[in-house]
């Protein structure tokens, strides 16, 4: 039944009938490398965002996070690769169609990306820490992946295009010195928000920010695994724990009661953050309302 609505869906809907509400032109800049973008850029790469968590990485070349098979997401979506390939990866993209596909969720061909790549979380990420991404990104030797096509089931398929957002620039980082700005800036480029907000058929349930209940299975098929509710509800939230238990759980992935975090929470990049945006961090997730998870989630 699912395979047969994928098939329809595809259908109905070839791709060039599918066109992104919203859609802005690239930026026309061409970025200028330095070390210090390689350098700002693989700290945001590999220990804030930890784009390779997702997408295949030189030394895993053959991992694509594949995201679907629920009942909320039927079909299956592949994180491509995003090294400098230019058969199999954005070799051939501009810097303009790189930092469009970042932020505003809109790739090469014109068509939105979906919402588990966390453009709606890194639309906030500042011109110059873009910039600093994709200088890192192309500054990796690149490798050969390719990726299975995606399939989307119809209502999503259509209604994902409605999700991207031209972002306003210029966009600059908060002031470093206003702890919970600062800390939400760098949840923002992790993407927790993303992975922590459930997904309805519409696309992330915003009304339930940061409340959990994204069901994700892993790639070996055998694994559920559901994100936990990281409001400040001291029940179903982590309003209970304290800033120790926090801190210990983003940096050595352990619960308070010893249980493991599991794939996809990518504590292991968390363990490399810089002490003071740690810090800011746990400042920002202190502030988060509340909530508890959505009907029908968890
Ligand atoms: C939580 C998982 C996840 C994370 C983290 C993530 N991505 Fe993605 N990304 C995806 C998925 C899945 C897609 C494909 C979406 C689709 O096919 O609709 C994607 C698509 C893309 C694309 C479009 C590629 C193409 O060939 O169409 C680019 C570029 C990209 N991501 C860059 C990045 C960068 C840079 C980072 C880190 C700053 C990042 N992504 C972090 C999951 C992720
Ligand atoms: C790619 C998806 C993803 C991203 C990004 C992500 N998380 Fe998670 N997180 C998860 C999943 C899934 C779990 C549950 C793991 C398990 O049950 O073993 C989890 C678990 C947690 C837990 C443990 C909560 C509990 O009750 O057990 C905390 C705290 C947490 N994440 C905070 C964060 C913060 C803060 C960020 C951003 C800095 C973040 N996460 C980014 C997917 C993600």
């Amino acid at each position: 039944m699912r395979n047969l609505s994928v098939v329809i869906s595809g259908l109905l809907l070839p791709t060039g009938c599918l066109y992104v509400m919203n859609k802005a032109q690239p930026w026309s800049e061409t970025i200028a490398a330095n070390p210090l973008r390689v350098e700002r850029g693989a700290y945001l790469v590999e220990r804030v965002a930890a784009c390779f968590n997702c997408h295949p990485s030189a030394n895993n070349a053959k991992m694509s996070r594949y995201f679907g098979r629920t009942r909320e997401i039927p079909g299956k979506i592949y994180a491509p690769n995003i090294s400098a390939d230019p058969e199999t990866g954005i070799g051939n993209w501009t810097d303009g169609q790189l930092s469009r596909a970042i932020r505003e969720g809109v790739d090469n061909n014109d068509e939105a990306l979906f919402p588990i790549m966390p453009y709606g979380s890194y639309s906030a990420i500042s011109d110059e820490d873009v910039r600093s991404i994709i200088v890192y990104l192309r500054s990796l030797p690149a490798w050969q992946t390719r990726v299975p096509e995606r399939q989307i089931a119809f209502p999503m398929s259509l209604l994902i295009n409605l999700l991207p957002q031209p972002v306003k620039g210029p966009l600059n980082a908060p002031d470093r010195r206003d702890l919970i700005k600062d800390g939400g800036y760098i949840a923002a480029v992790a993407g927790c928000v993303t992975c922590h907000t459930p997904l309805n058929w519409r696309g992330p349930d915003t009304s339930h920010s940061y409340a959990g209940g994204w069901k994700f299975v892993l790639a070996d098929e055998k694994a559920e695994v559901i994100s936990p509710n990281i409001t400040a509800d001291p029940q179903f939230g982590i309003g209970s724990w304290t800033d120790g238990q926090l801190k210990y759980a983003l940096q050595s992935g352990r619960r308070p009661d010893g249980k493991l975090l599991r794939a996809p929470m990518p504590w292991q990049s968390y363990a490399g953050m810089t002490e003071a945006d740690m810090v800011s961090l746990l400042a920002f997730l202190r502030t988060i309302p509340p909530l508890r998870p959505a009907t029908g989630s968890m």
